[in-house]
């Protein structure tokens, strides 16, 4: 504040003003302070007896001491260094405070206005001044609240409000900052906290590389965190000068995290103690690769799912398994492959079917020209039914072909084999048995003679084993015959 008295018209080299006096001393008098000028720290007082001083100067307690008197301030004026000057302020405020006082520490209501009134008259507070204070205290402040302090009990204040203040408190070694908003600069950046309405925001910007990012002109922050309003609710950024996110972890009033690595991401965890890591995701989880993917497990896996489970690959996919490998399924089990199926066991192959059918079928209508093939080297094919059963090999138009060193039809009922056809028509001739009657025949031919009327006839002259006999060999089959 600056303001000149009018009264004051010197404006010479004359330090005091056009009231100094050169000769003489008088008494001291009280006044009050009309008008202060704050470039030569001089005032304008009003003594009590009417006369209007301009040009003083106050009594300093230190060339450090540069408080400036308000305008209505009661001060001591003296006239014993042959100018006039002010020796001190009197606390004289004409009435009594109508308000609480401005406190230093907020302390209760039983010292509000104390010493206002605990005098009749003359000596109360000014409003504004604090009424809380107590014998040893040391204060300088303001009306406005302002305070330095060094208080009794070793707690030193510095306050612009009971809202905006430190304190140093020698019990505990304690430091308290209390603000409502806060804001700390540094070369590194500025750390501030916001209260815009109640709603409530500690924020930091900041940068590590001052020459470039952090300066008072540069201001390209490289370091953003934010925890509050502005936040939601918590947002911590790592940038490059030019602003594209290097690293950002965000959590937002719905608790819901997220972590941005624009580099990758590595979470590493321990076993120390032998506790588990531990990955749970309460709801439904994407995980998605844009690149390759590798899972390795020195120990054990295991994969449940409870609900349905697909896997799809695009490419090729190989499975290898160092030891037993089992896939089991309660209801049905299906493979399908476009191409070619290969299962090579290097023991032996069982196929079991419990309950239904088995079938294998080869070709189709339009590729009807699929072969079937069992092989073994020289272990035994057998088709086998053991409860009666029927065995067919069946080609309606095709052949039947049987190679090999010795064919046996094993079959032990009667009629029970029969040979082109399902019916059995005529029984076939046993050899051994045909060629004792053949001989039989011949035998018999050979010998019969005819009763004539001079007595039997003899012999036939030409023997039918003589000319028949040797035809009779022929007729056996050198591969087949009968059990019997
Ligand atoms: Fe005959």
């Amino acid at each position: 504040m600056s303001s000149r008295d009018p009264n004051a018209t010197h404006r010479g080299p004359a330090r005091h003003g056009g009231v100094g006096r050169s000769t003489g001393v008088s008494a001291p008098e009280m006044g009050t302070v009309t008008s202060v000028d704050t470039e030569r720290y001089a005032y304008s007082v009003r003594t009590m007896a009417g006369q209007n001083l301009p040009g003083l100067q106050r009594k300093r307690s230190s060339p450090s001491d540069l408080a400036v008197l308000p305008v209505g301030t009661t001060v001591l004026v003296r006239f014993d260094l042959n100018f006039a000057y002010i020796d001190g302020v009197l606390s004289m405020p004409a009435e009594e405070a109508t308000d609480t006082g401005i406190p230093v520490t907020g302390g209760s209501e039983a010292s509000v206005n104390a010493l206002t009134q605990n005098y009749a008259t003359g000596t109360f507070r000014s409003n504004g001044e604090p009424s809380d204070l107590v014998a040893g205290d040391d204060v300088r402040g303001n009306a406005s609240g302002a305070r330095v302090g060094v208080l009794e009990g070793g707690i030193a204040v510095l306050m612009g409000s009971l809202l905006s203040q430190i304190r140093a408190h020698s019990l505990r070694n304690l430091i308290e900052i209390i603000a409502r908003n806060y804001r700390m600069v540094t070369d590194m950046g500025e750390f501030k906290i916001d209260n815009r309405d109640g709603r409530v925001n500690m924020s930091f910007r900041g940068a590590s590389d001052q020459a470039s990012e952090s300066g008072a002109t540069e201001q390209n922050w490289t370091i953003r965190m934010d925890l509050g309003a502005i936040g939601d609710l918590f947002n911590f950024e790592l940038t490059t000068p030019e602003g594209q996110t290097l690293f950002k972890m965000h959590v937002d009033s719905n608790g819901r995290c997220s972590i941005f690595g624009l580099d990758g991401v590595v979470l590493q965890s321990g076993a120390r103690s032998g506790e588990p890591a531990v990955t749970e995701q309460g709801g439904n989880s994407r995980d998605i690769v844009r690149g390759d993917r590798e899972v390795l497990t020195d120990g054990n896996a295991s994969n449940v799912v409870q609900g349905n489970s697909v896997r799809t690959v695009d490419g090729n996919e190989t499975s290898s398994v160092g030891n037993d490998s089992a896939a089991a399924a309660v209801r049905d089990w299906g493979v399908s492959a476009g191409r070619d199926v290969s299962v090579t066991a290097g023991g032996k192959h069982t196929t079991t079917v419990n309950d239904g059918d088995c079938s294998t079928k080869v070709g189709q209508v339009t590729k009807p020209n699929g072969q079937y093939t069992v092989e073994t080297l020289r272990g035994r094919i057998l088709l086998k039914s053991l409860q009666g059963g029927n065995i067919d090999l069946e080609t309606l138009s095709g052949q039947a072909k049987v190679s090999a060193r010795k064919i046996m039809l094993n079959a032990t009922g009667a009629d029970s084999v029969v040979l082109g056809g399902e019916a059995l028509v005529a029984h076939l001739a046993r050899f051994e048995q045909l060629e004792i009657l053949v001989n039989a025949l011949f035998t018999h031919f050979d010998a019969h003679t005819h009763p004539t009327p001079s007595g039997a006839s003899g012999i036939p002259t030409v023997g039918m084993k003589l000319v028949l006999g040797r035809l009779v060999s022929a007729i056996k089959s050198l591969r087949v015959g009968v059990a019997g």
